[in-house]
């Protein structure tokens, strides 16, 4: 939680703090030429997202991890963005082999829950507010409704996507942006079915879906599709530990997306409406 009183980080105080954070997942310059030396690097392809207009709204990303994308959305001009995520490790839907490995490997695995983004926060002097919840607790009732809502790479993380799906369906009266993991070479040999790729990651991921499938999920869950990209792939940042893809995989990346790293979907859509 930011401290409102506080009149700020040097430049110093920040690139210390960022030196505090074992595990960034996001590359992101907190000031000039202090960068966090995250997992992903999202900014080379954040401008081609296909973003509604967010200024003046109210926003939500979900899932935010270090905040990048609750960021982005301050930055074009909503005028409130709420952050939320879950409070720790524990409350991952984690598939049973890796929960059993216990909290520890899972911090290590995944950094401390939530020190980057108040790092961030306070180094961007940003008003982005964080609110600790489960994607499947949202509802009007818990956090209001929103015009627009994000949220990035979440939903192979999880056992029950469609119900997650549902409850950001619940706070959702303008658009979604939803980009999400997709298998490449499922959406090359079925470019027109959606399919899956089941524990695409063993024991990490529950299931990773092809671009039709992952549109399918988004228009299944309730939603019209109003705007899409062709896939891209999320760059490997500096902290991403060195990726054990085979060459082939490379290869497939690189001709189907222009670049290597893990290969995404990202489609605008909003509730579907009755009349
Ligand atoms: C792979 S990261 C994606 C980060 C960011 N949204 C992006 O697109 O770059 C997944 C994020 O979702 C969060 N998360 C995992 N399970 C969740 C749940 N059940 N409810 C809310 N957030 C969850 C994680 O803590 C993490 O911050």
């Amino acid at each position: 939680m930011t401290d409102q009183t506080d009149v700020g980080w040097t430049d110093d105080e920040v690139a210390k703090a960022v030196g505090t954070n074992p595990l960034w997942y996001h590359t992101m310059e907190l000031r000039p030429g202090i960068v966090t030396p995250g997992w992903f690097d999202l900014r080379p392809i954040v401008g081609s997202f296909p973003w509604p207009d967010v200024r003046g709204k109210r926003c939500l990303d979900i899932g935010t991890y270090d905040g990048f994308l609750a960021f982005e959305m301050e930055r074009r001009g909503a005028s409130e963005v709420i952050a939320t995520d879950i409070g720790g490790h524990e409350n991952w839907d984690w598939p049973p082999r890796l929960r059993a490995r216990g909290l520890d490997f899972m911090e290590e695995f995944a950094g401390p829950k939530g020190l980057g983004f108040e790092i961030a926060t306070k180094a961007l002097k940003s008003r982005v507010q964080k609110k600790v919840i489960n994607i499947y607790d949202l509802s009007p009732e818990t956090v209001g409704t929103f015009d627009v809502v994000v949220c990035g790479s979440l939903l192979l993380h999880l056992r029950d996507p469609f119900r997650a799906l549902e409850a950001i369906r619940s706070v959702c009266t303008g658009e979604l942006l939803s980009t999400e993991q997709i298998e490449l070479e499922l959406t090359a040999l079925h470019p027109r079915t959606p399919v899956t790729s089941v524990a695409h990651i063993p024991d990490v991921q529950w299931h990773v879906a092809n671009l039709a499938g992952h549109r399918a999920m988004i228009t299944g869950a309730g939603f019209d599709i109003i705007r899409t990209i062709r896939p891209y792939c999320d760059p490997f940042g500096p902290g991403h530990p060195p990726p054990s893809t085979s060459a082939w995989r490379r290869a497939l990346c690189k001709a189907m997306t222009g670049r290597y790293g893990v290969p995404h979907s990202a489609v605008l859509a909003r509730p579907f409406r009755t009349t």
